[in-house]
């Protein structure tokens, strides 16, 4: 698998295009991952300027961060990853049928294991299936664009190691295509966040084109709960891992031994929000910055949220953006939901 570093928007649309031209398989940096330590740096200021305090989530997917996730994944607790991989494996067929042939470009493709469901049943439908997977770990991204390469020779890779922002100018040139956004990634946006990751993607999106969202509905709130509070602690490990790569990247020098994960669903925003609350005064520096924060003890600082939803507030939400919903696949038990979009206007 190959790896090229582009440093601005023109010549990753030129390097993605040309890979395409050449049926090459690669992986793409774009030129917003360039200098990931600063950008992580800067991000931490501005969260822990906030009042209340709130950390970007996506910073939470370092190489073990990654690892982390994909171990609680797994977790008995965690349902949703195996629920929404299901409902791929029955529906995938049916999916491919509807879509006919397409570039599969996935958001947050993470080890793509559960994208195979769907690379299967393109693979068996149509011929020169190609596949976009991005990500912002480099790491997850080389080991799954490998692991599929060897699986399935004949499907092309063409991965892009950025943020979705960077994605969103290669869409045109992908058309037709299925932008592909699994596990209820976009419950970790807010509303305003999710307002403008819908009005950026459709803009840049082919009529015709297609989307398929995962999302996690709600549910009783004892198994949403129990979810972000795994027995083995995995969950805990995950979210203190974000201070763990503080102390690595930023020299933040945090006591990892008084902090803990805290996790609670709220009933009137509909969703789980994920803190770390600080056992002891700590002080924060960030060397790089020369800035520093007091953290009070008992604080609680917020690392992510993850939204519930219903599947007919989120149909007719995506209308206002030009998205109109083909199917909803589900569960038995109605837990997990796959909607698929098709861009309308
Ligand atoms: C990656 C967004 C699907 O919100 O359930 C899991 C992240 N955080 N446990 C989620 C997560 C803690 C996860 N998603």
């Amino acid at each position: 698998m190959q790896y090229e570093t582009c440093s601005n928007y023109n010549s990753l649309r030129a390097t993605f295009d040309a890979a395409l031209q050449k049926q090459q398989n690669l992986v793409i940096q774009a030129g917003s991952l360039h200098d990931p330590i600063q950008s992580f740096a800067e991000s931490v200021c501005e969260g822990l300027e906030k009042q209340p305090r709130q950390l970007e989530c996506r910073f939470l997917y370092d190489a073990h961060g990654s690892k982390l996730y994909e171990k609680i994944c797994s977790q008995p607790e965690y349902y949703l990853t195996k629920t929404e991989a299901q409902i791929l494996q029955q529906y995938a067929g049916e999916i491919s049928r509807e879509t006919g042939s397409c570039h599969l470009i996935e958001l947050g493709s993470g080890s793509s294991v559960k994208t195979d469901y769907l690379l299967s049943a393109y693979q068996t439908r149509y011929t020169n299936v190609c596949y976009t997977p991005i990500d912002i770990s480099s790491t997850a991204l080389k080991l799954a664009g490998r692991a599929i390469i060897d699986k399935r020779p004949d499907v092309q890779v063409v991965g892009i190691h950025g943020t979705y922002n960077d994605s969103f100018q290669l869409l045109s040139c992908a058309s037709p295509a299925m932008i592909i956004f699994l596990g209820s990634t976009i419950g970790n946006f807010n509303e305003e966040e999710e307002h403008e990751f819908w009005q950026d993607i459709s803009q840049h999106m082919k009529v015709g084109d297609y989307f398929l969202l995962g999302v996690d509905l709600v549910k009783d709130v004892s198994i949403l709960e129990a979810a972000y509070n795994d027995a083995a602690g995995v969950t805990a490990d995950f979210t203190r891992n974000y201070f763990a790569r503080m102390n690595r990247e930023l020299g933040s020098a945090i006591d990892l031994a008084h902090i803990k994960h805290v996790a609670f669903f709220n009933p009137v925003k509909n969703r789980i929000e994920i803190y770390i609350k600080f056992s002891r005064a700590q002080k924060i520096h960030i060397e790089s910055l020369h800035r520093t924060f007091y953290v009070a003890k008992e604080e609680m600082l917020q690392i992510e949220i993850s939204r519930k939803f219903h599947v007919s507030a989120v149909k007719d939400h995506l209308n206002s953006y030009g998205f109109k919903p083909v199917k909803t696949y589900t569960d038995a038990k109605n837990w997990f939901g796959l909607i698929l979009f098709r861009k309308s206007r």
